[in-house]
């Protein structure tokens, strides 16, 4: 419905009532019409169901009929998807941000591309947090058991959402609990499923779901056998499981309680010696899968990806960096960016077939810092090292080099537990506890940031090591 305010037709203000508040289909046709008629984002005033516009209110008129000639309106992909996901947040000002980002689109198709623009970055803000909402929905939901009038079992839950995610998350559930009658209550709104058929219903309050049922005890139980001391990180569990949705988890009323022990509990674990991981995977491909859930440190919080190690399985040499950088991040590959190429070189000029050798890092994850649109990278500390070290030593126990190569201070923590100096440690044998060697050289980004005859005597010492290790490895193969 669109109501226009009696001013001077030539000036008219369209007021816009949204049948829903996350309907983007409406949305998205009036605005098109809207700007087929060139009314400009200031003359419009975008109302919700319930919302303060009410105060506007006033006359009826149709929507404007666009002209025949009107252009045909521009909305690029990428817009499109992230104005779908940001018209389920609560902020009232969302459809005029939409219209004012689709008006300023018909002049400048790129206007998305500045990173810099307030409206640009209130949209980006607008799509991540409701995408967050929607995981935390689809994490914290707890169904209770209650039995029907007719002796059947449902399942029902409640929670309280910050924004308007119910409608667009309920294939999730309806896909993962298919088999299972519910009804998800919140107070924006309700989801039933009968096994077959999917309903919304109205909002509804904490005191319509049940409290609590005797599955909850088992949840509890799980939990606590669940939860690892060594694996406590506060900021990280509140970022993730904030408080408000503790309420509704019943496991949650355990985690002070863990907490306050956990400290205690792993002080004695490595006291004990027992302070370990869950049990290591075996193959290179479970690494594979299981680096790209570690959370060990918040390297892997980052918007990163893990980039596994590689090369042929029995290779003799490994070849052990410091992290994956930019390059190496968005390709999921060790050492394909710039350092990889001053790599390659030296190899070839020593006679080291990449192809036959293992390629990894010290640490599993790109560690970065935002600087505009690059991603700078930063070192990772000693205790992310010795950390990822849990990753590194299962490559190594499954591919079992005879020599190990580790280039710069962070790939030979990661192999020795110490941190030594390179210039002193390099070019010379190291025996590892399992027999194999290691030796230590420069990182080739060391090479990259000199210039002049030191960036040239640099390149011939790491030229020298890597000789002397090709020659090494010819000796230990035999
Ligand atoms: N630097 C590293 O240490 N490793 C890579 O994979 C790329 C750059």
């Amino acid at each position: 419905m669109i109501t226009p305010l009696p001013v001077d037709a030539a000036a008219a203000f369209y007021v816009v009532h949204l049948p829903e508040p996350d309907d983007f289909a409406f949305w998205r046709a009036t605005a098109r019409t809207l700007v087929q008629c060139a009314v400009p984002p200031d003359r419009i005033a975008w109302v919700e169901p319930g919302g303060t516009g009410d105060l506007f209110a006033e006359g009826q008129r149709q929507l404007p009929e666009p002209p025949g000639d009107a252009p045909q309106v521009r909305a690029s992909k990428p817009f499109i998807q992230a104005a779908e996901t940001a018209i389920c947040h609560s902020d009232s000002a969302r459809f005029a941000l939409l219209y004012r980002l689709l008006w300023r689109h018909q002049t400048n198709s790129r206007v998305l591309e500045d990173r810099t623009d307030t409206d640009v970055r209130r949209l980006d803000e607008l799509a991540r947090t409701v995408r967050r909402d929607k995981h935390k929905m689809r994490a914290f939901v707890r169904f209770r058991a209650v039995e029907d009038a007719d002796g059947e079992e449902r399942f029902v839950a409640w929670f309280e959402p910050e924004h308007h995610i119910l409608r667009s998350n309920a294939a999730f559930f309806v896909n993962r609990f298919t088999n299972m009658r519910w009804a998800i209550l919140t107070p924006r709104g309700s989801l039933h499923w009968d096994g077959a058929v999917l309903a919304e219903g109205p909002p509804a309050q904490r005191s319509d779901a049940p409290d609590g049922d005797p599955t909850e005890d088992l949840w509890r139980r799980y939990y606590a056998s669940t939860f690892n001391p060594a694996r406590l990180k506060i900021g990280a569990m509140l970022k993730e499981m904030p408080r408000k949705y503790w309420k509704n988890m019943p496991e949650t009323a355990l985690i002070l309680e863990l907490v306050a022990g956990a400290q205690a509990r792993e002080a004695a674990m490595v006291e004990a010696g027992t302070l370990e991981f869950d049990e290591r995977p075996q193959t290179l491909s479970a690494i594979d899968q299981a680096i790209h859930a570690c959370r060990k440190c918040p390297i892997g919080e980052l918007d990163n990806q893990a980039v596994m190690g590689e090369g042929p399985q029995d290779a003799a040499l490994m070849i052990v960096g410091e992290q994956p950088g930019d390059q190496e991040d968005q390709q999921g590959r060790p050492f394909v960016g710039p350092a990889g190429q001053v790599l390659d070189v030296h190899l070839q000029q020593a006679g080291i077939d990449r192809a036959a050798t293992y390629v990894t890092n010290a640490v599993k994850h790109f560690k970065f810092v935002n600087r505009g649109k690059r991603r700078l990278h930063q070192t990772p500390t000693a205790k992310e090292i010795d950390i990822c070290r849990w990753w590194i030593e299962g490559e190594r126990q499954i591919v079992q080099p005879k020599l190990i190569l580790a280039m710069g201070a962070s790939a030979a923590r990661g192999m020795l537990g110490k941190t030594v100096s390179v210039s002193k440690a390099r070019g010379m044998p190291h025996q590892l506890d399992d027999g194999s060697e290691l030796w230590i050289t420069a990182h080739p980004s060391y090479l990259l940031r000199l210039d002049g005859a030191a960036r040239a005597e640099q390149e011939r010492l790491f030229q020298a090591d890597l000789v002397a290790v090709a020659r090494r490895v010819a000796e230990l193969i035999g």
